[in-house]
């Protein structure tokens, strides 16, 4: 079987590894692929988001499969486009991705389905939202209803804070907009809690805790994600019960009831108060970097479960864990995720391979001439399993330190609600 990899990420090179082992695989593509992934598969220079020469392609080399990795092409429609030329792929079609492009969209199935979230308002214009604002108790958050890497997302201590967000969301910060979403802030702990889908049902995909915050201990900047443990020390029976009875449940009746079907990763970005689910937001696809922690977790095949879903047999599918710890620690050029300097080598990476309890996932990096660059902000992520938390953080870091890389910073602090208490 030769399978496509859509996307450039940690996570895409986690799915390029872990597709690697299957025997069923003869061939792996990455398009585009990062300086990691080429060990494994061919990376191919391609502009996916023009639709018709990425099926030019696909056409050409007769590839079985196609793995949408990011939300973007997912939400342009990427899927339906491939789907219309006959081409089988896995990731949800542009209707339902709208649960990750649309946080109105999917606000107004909270709704009606009754899903636990933070009570919102939809406003139309600067006006609306000041009025809304008098009436409103502080903290509270603000968010463009627009793909923006998390940066549509401001959470307002202040009056002057929402503001700001508000004038800069209605003047155009992410583009052309006449809504925007202000919400109640909601007290708890984040989880990440992911299923898998193949149209008529869907089974758990374990859960990760992800590190957003640029600083040790949750402070400073958001980023896209500094680092991951999976699986979650929240989840437990009953929270589990809850989330899928009064969350994933209703969001599948709400997708049936628009005569539509969710195939793909989906992840639910949930607040637990209490041991009470409350969804924060839904993403089409894995998250990263919870995707590397989870599937080295993963104890049969990967193209089993996948080629299942787009089988629409998934039911019949045993999906099984390894009863260890997995932890992602993300090495990031220094100064993200504000400006940082570009194509600089990381020298000794060489010496680093992936084994059976240790992984290295390249993110943003190229190689040229046997020589790995970084090229984005989050660049490598080092992933350990083991019997726990502690250990595999004390192995992720001693690598790092190893490889002394000067332009890199990491959070050494990854998992402390579960290590440092
Ligand atoms: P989102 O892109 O909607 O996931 O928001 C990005 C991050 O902002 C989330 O991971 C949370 O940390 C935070 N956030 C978003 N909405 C809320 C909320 N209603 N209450 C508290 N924190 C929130
Ligand atoms: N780790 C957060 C995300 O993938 O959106």
């Amino acid at each position: 079987m030769k399978i496509a990899i859509i996307g450039s990420g940690g996570r895409e090179h986690a799915l390029a590894h872990q597709l690697s082992k299957s025997k069923r695989i003869s061939k792996i593509y990455s398009i585009p692929g990062n300086g990691g992934t080429n060990e494994i598969s061919t990376n191919i220079q391609l502009n996916f988001n023009n639709f018709q020469s990425l099926h030019d392609f696909i056409n050409k080399e007769r590839i079985d499969l196609v793995i949408v990795g990011p939300e973007k092409p997912l939400t342009e429609g990427i899927v339906d486009y491939l789907e219309s030329k006959k081409i089988k792929v896995f990731g949800p079609r542009k209707k339902v991705a709208q649960l990750e492009g649309s946080k109105i969209f999917t606000k107004k199935i909270c709704e009606k389905f009754n899903i636990p979230t933070a009570k919102f308002k939809i406003c139309y214009s600067k006006d609306d939202s000041f009025e809304y604002l008098s009436l409103s108790k502080f903290p509270l958050v603000v968010k463009a209803d627009v793909l923006a890497a998390g940066k549509g997302v401001y959470i307002c201590k202040t009056m002057d804070d929402a503001k700001t967000a508000i004038n800069e969301i209605f003047d155009g910060k992410f583009g052309k907009t006449d809504q925007l979403l202000i919400e109640e802030f909601l007290e708890g702990d984040e989880m990440s809690f992911f299923i898998i889908s193949d149209g008529n049902s869907y089974k758990t995909f374990n859960t990760a805790q992800d590190h957003k915050r640029v600083g040790e201990g949750d402070k400073g900047k958001n980023t896209g994600g500094m680092g991951a443990y999976s699986p979650s020390s929240l989840i437990n029976e009953d929270l589990e019960k809850k989330i899928l009875e009064k969350i994933i449940d209703p969001t599948f009746k709400a997708i049936k009831e628009m005569d539509d079907k969710y195939i793909g990763f989906l992840y639910a970005g949930l607040m637990i108060k209490n041991n009470e689910p409350f969804l924060i937001e839904y993403n089409v696809r894995m998250g990263d970097p919870e995707c590397q922690t989870i599937l080295p977790l993963i104890d049969n095949d990967l193209v089993d479960i996948i080629d299942a879903c787009c089988k629409s047999k998934l039911e019949k599918q045993d999906i099984k864990w390894k009863n260890k710890k997995s932890m992602c620690i993300v090495l990031c050029s220094k100064g993200y995720p504000d400006k940082y300097k570009k194509d600089i080598e990381i020298e000794n990476l060489g010496k680093f391979h992936s084994n059976e309890n240790n992984f290295i996932f390249h993110a943003g990096t190229k190689k040229v001439d046997d020589k790995i660059y970084a090229i984005g902000g989050r660049v490598i992520n080092f992933v350990n399993i083991s019997d726990s938390f502690s250990s595999s953080r004390k192995e992720i870091i001693k690598k790092i330190e190893k490889l002394n890389w000067e332009n890199g910073f990491y959070r050494s602090d990854i998992g402390y609600k579960v290590i440092d208490k």
